[in-house]
């Protein structure tokens, strides 16, 4: 990439790279036309950005080939471990607020009870942060297990106090099922809400990004050129308290960024 390739791009949403979730580099044969296309590209070390499976495939093609590759993490669901935040999370959070706000306003109008999916298949950081910032009554996550009654006698608790419309942000890979199937579950037990759905999808990955994130891809993009002038190999940049650090890619990985119960707690105190 040349200056001229990446200026004037800072605005954009997406990836001018473009991206794919490749089958064929899944395959001995595939990663092996990968080294063979870097080669005859001249090119002698990759900065990698993505989530899990981008740095899983990295980790692998680097030690069979011996290729220095260093992970940059780019992707909405924040669950990697070794940086506090991840590339398009935070305008993916904000994307969130935005929609919740407005979603809100037919909700108070019409007394109704929405349920409100957003993205997240193994991780619950944009449900959660988002339920906060949205002032959402009830947020349900892959990473805790979702007892419906319970949900549903705080729904009913909160409509006996006077509050005339509920919203639960629900994460897709929340073990009840989607979003859906949970509203179904509780109309069935309570025909007299008046329920519905929206599923965000797919406007949650896109849009000019936020300061945030700029700012974030900007310090990591510089951070993960220094490591590879640096010798530094199968790590992925992050930042943790606001100081750039370098975590080797099995670590990122593992998934052992544990949500903190603060934000459970903090949920539960605001909408009681
Ligand atoms: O892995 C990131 C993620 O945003 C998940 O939260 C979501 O389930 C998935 O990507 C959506 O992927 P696709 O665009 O392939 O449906």
């Amino acid at each position: 990439m040349n200056t001229s390739d990446v200026s004037n791009i800072i605005q954009l949403g997406g990836t001018i790279l473009k991206t794919a979730r490749s089958m064929e580099f899944m395959t001995i044969e595939g990663r092996e036309q990968a080294y063979n296309n870097l080669k005859s590209a001249n090119i002698d070390a990759l900065v990698a950005i993505g989530g899990d499976g981008t740095f899983t495939g990295a980790r692998i093609f680097s030690q069979e080939f011996g290729f220095p590759i260093v992970g940059v993490p780019g992707t909405i669901d924040n669950d990697l471990y070794g940086t506090d935040f991840t590339i398009g999370y935070d305008t993916a959070l904000n994307t969130i607020i935005e929609a919740v706000d407005k979603i809100r306003d037919t909700a108070t109008a019409h007394e109704r009870l929405f349920f409100i999916e957003v993205m997240g298949r193994d991780a619950g950081y944009l449900a959660l942060n988002g339920g906060i910032a949205s002032g959402a009554e009830a947020v349900l996550i892959p990473e805790a297990d979702t007892d419906i009654t319970t949900l549903e006698n705080f729904i009913q608790s909160g409509f006996r106090k006077s509050k005339n419309s509920s919203i639960v942000l629900v994460a897709e890979g929340d073990k009840a099922g989607g979003a859906f199937q949970i509203a179904k579950q509780v109309e069935n037990d309570f025909p007299q809400y008046d329920v519905r759905v929206t599923i965000l999808g797919h406007i949650q990955r896109g849009g000019s990004p936020t300061a945030s994130d700029r700012i974030l891809a900007s310090r990591l993009g510089i951070a993960s050129v220094e490591a590879l002038l640096d010798d530094q190999q199968s790590v992925m940049v992050g930042i943790v308290n606001d100081e750039v650090e370098l975590v080797p890619f099995s670590r990122a990985i593992k998934y052992d960024k544990k949500l903190n119960p603060d934000l459970f707690k903090a949920i539960k105190i605001l909408s009681t």
